[in-house]
């Protein structure tokens, strides 16, 4: 299949699956941000999620899927392009570079590791710092779960450190999206830039605020 041999080909499955990924981490904020009602708001949630029994594992299937497609032809681009451009500066300068955009590889690289810490953490909770228990619905208790974590100062600060990582690889993914797929143009580019940057902002404090509520004591049982 030529989409996966050419190179536009698997930029433009990059992207696809990228932004796909990118759905899910608005759900997932939006879900998360059920925390602010409290023990209710976040156990009756992830009951919901998990009363929807073998469809949470098409969907973790289909998510595994794309992940792995991304960071497969991200690595694999990545070693192309640096094999085909040893001098990556006199290549590169069509289009500005940033700090994001040439870093993707290594910003990608820390998400991955963030997300198996996470999956181990909450998912499959086998991290030392987890405390399973049930509510007085008799509901596994996320809220405790997550409150009890974030209120080790070092959890906290791996969680923001890595939402900084997670605004850095979406601000120039998101605009990257529209670029590879060819929805831009001179004046729609830098309005893209801009939007794709707010997203990747609000991703960035909504979620940090959840441990950082919790380190301070506003956001408590
Ligand atoms: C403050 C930040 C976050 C909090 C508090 C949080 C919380 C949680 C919790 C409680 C679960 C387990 C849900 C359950 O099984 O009941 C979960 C699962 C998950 N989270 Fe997060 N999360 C955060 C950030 C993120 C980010 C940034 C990503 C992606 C880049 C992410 C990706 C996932 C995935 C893929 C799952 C597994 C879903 C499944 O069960 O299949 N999370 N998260």
């Amino acid at each position: 299949m030529q989409i996966l041999t050419s190179s536009v080909g698997r930029k433009i499955l990059m992207a696809i699956t990228g932004q796909l990924m990118v759905l899910f981490v608005v759900v997932h904020l939006l879900g998360n941000s059920s925390i602010y009602i409290g023990a209710d708001g976040i156990n009756a949630y992830a009951k919901h999620l998990h009363d929807l029994g073998p469809l949470v594992w098409v969907f973790r299937l289909a998510m595994l899927s794309l992940l792995s497609v991304h960071v497969l032809f991200g690595i694999q681009l990545t070693l192309e392009n640096s094999a085909a451009s040893p001098q990556a500066y006199a290549v590169k300068n069509y289009r500005k570079a940033t700090f994001a955009s040439d870093n993707m590889i290594w910003t990608g690289l820390l998400i991955l590791v963030f997300l198996v810490y996470h999956l181990m953490q909450f998912t499959a909770r086998v991290t030392p710092d987890i405390v399973q228990g049930v509510d007085t619905a008799g509901r596994y208790d996320v809220f405790t779960m997550v409150l009890t974590s974030f209120q080790k100062g070092g959890i906290a600060f791996i969680y923001v450190a890595a939402m900084v990582v997670l605004f850095l690889h979406l601000s120039h993914g998101i605009q990257s999206f529209f670029q590879t797929v060819g929805w831009n143009n001179d004046k729609t580019l830098p309005v893209i830039t801009k939007l794709a940057k707010v997203v990747a902002v609000v991703f960035l404090v909504g979620y940090s605020s959840i441990p950082v509520f919790i380190l301070t004591g506003i956001l408590s049982k």
